[in-house]
């Protein structure tokens, strides 16, 4: 199904030719792929989108760059809004400054994501701006003019993106990665059950910034190898920095990966592990996705090795347990409270 801000966004391309006719190179950020990209001509496209799922259909654009060091100077710029506010923000004020003078910013923002606050808050920094409706999402526009711009509130919206310690924990992370004011209590409550005696090659299905596998290594001393896998490469990034000051014999590898899926490393290497942590995603949008915690759980059967160990925080009223037996694991429940499940799984 068609993304709904891609949807409106279309609708604003079509209403607005002369724009998409001559912008050159276009900024997309956050954009996932769909029937407006064709509106956008020969233009080359710098496509901003670091979770893999929405990234991967851009490597068959020829004329997109994926992930680029920097923004290049440009006339036209396409925000896509997330669920994480200040991401947003960040991201707004970085295209700002990419824009040329007299450059368009375009925002495509869910209702029910606060496309209207987003609006005020935008218009508040840039001057003004226009607004149109379509498919439950707001498209809103504006031009650049550096005599406008509101400096004071660019610069707090390129700041709250930036890496800032995690509540407690030692750790970093930014606004656009799963809980990065503070530690999840999910994560942090398998930790407490997870065994310091996990050994051999070890990994972390969907590690976020980190966190379970900082509390892995510096407690087993038996790994030789932990492999990190996640779909947003920002947390990935955020996780190599902080396991940079952790001692530990375990090799590290990191890998930017949509598990829903066996794709490069998990596809090349089955029954490979010994063991596995993970605190699974279940929702994309605003409503649970059991499916997507069982995608990632069929990954991990695949990828454990006879006997090996699956060890994962979840919410108690997600079915894994039969999607685990389906898959010939055996499971038992350790413990469970506050909402929470954790469950223990081998591979026969
Ligand atoms: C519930 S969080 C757990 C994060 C981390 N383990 C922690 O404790 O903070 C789930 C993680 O799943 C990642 N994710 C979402 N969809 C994914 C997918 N298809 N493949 C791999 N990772 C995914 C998200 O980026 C997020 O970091």
């Amino acid at each position: 199904m068609t993304d709904n801000r891609a949807r409106a966004l279309g609708q604003w391309l079509a209403d607005h030719p002369h724009l998409r006719a001559t912008a050159d190179p276009v900024i997309l950020v956050r954009a996932v792929f769909a029937d407006y990209v064709s509106g956008l001509g020969h233009a080359r496209l710098c496509v901003d989108q670091t979770f893999k799922p929405d990234a991967r259909p851009w490597l068959g654009v020829k004329q997109a760059e994926l992930n680029p060091a920097c923004y290049p100077a440009a006339e036209l710029a396409m925000v896509f809004a997330t669920k994480y506010r200040e991401e947003t923000q960040a991201r707004i004020a970085a295209v700002i400054e990419a824009l040329r003078p007299g450059g368009t910013l375009v925002v495509t923002a869910a209702n029910d994501l606060g496309a209207a606050s987003l609006e005020r808050q935008t218009r508040a920094v840039l001057g003004s701006v226009q607004s149109m409706s379509k498919h439950k999402c707001r498209v809103f526009f504006g031009q650049k003019q550096e005599a406008c711009l509101d400096q004071a509130m660019l610069q707090t919206w390129r700041d709250q993106g930036l890496p800032r310690p995690v509540a407690a924990s030692g750790l970093l992370a930014c606004p656009g990665v799963f809980s990065y004011r503070s530690i999840d209590p999910g994560s942090r409550w398998l930790a407490d059950h997870l065994p310091t005696t996990l050994s051999g090659r070890g990994a972390d299905f969907a590690c976020g910034y980190g966190y379970l596998s900082q509390q892995v290594l510096s407690r087993s001393t038996g790994l030789t190898e932990w492999h990190l896998f996640d779909a947003e490469r920002t947390a990935l990034d955020l996780a190599a920095v902080n396991l940079s000051t952790v001692t530990t014999a375990a090799e590290r590898h990191y890998h930017w990966s949509d598990l829903t899926v066996p794709e490069n490393f998990i596809r090349t290497h089955p029954s490979y592990f010994d063991c596995i942590v993970m605190n699974p995603p279940f929702h994309t949008g605003q409503k649970a996705e059991p499916q997507l915690g069982q995608a990632l759980i069929r990954t991990a059967a695949f990828s454990l090795r006879p006997h090996g160990w699956l060890y994962l925080v979840a919410n108690r009223q997600l079915p894994y347990e039969s999607t685990l037996t389906q898959l010939g694991l055996r499971c038992e429940c350790l413990a469970e409270a506050r909402g929470y499940k954790i469950i223990r799984a081998q591979k026969s």
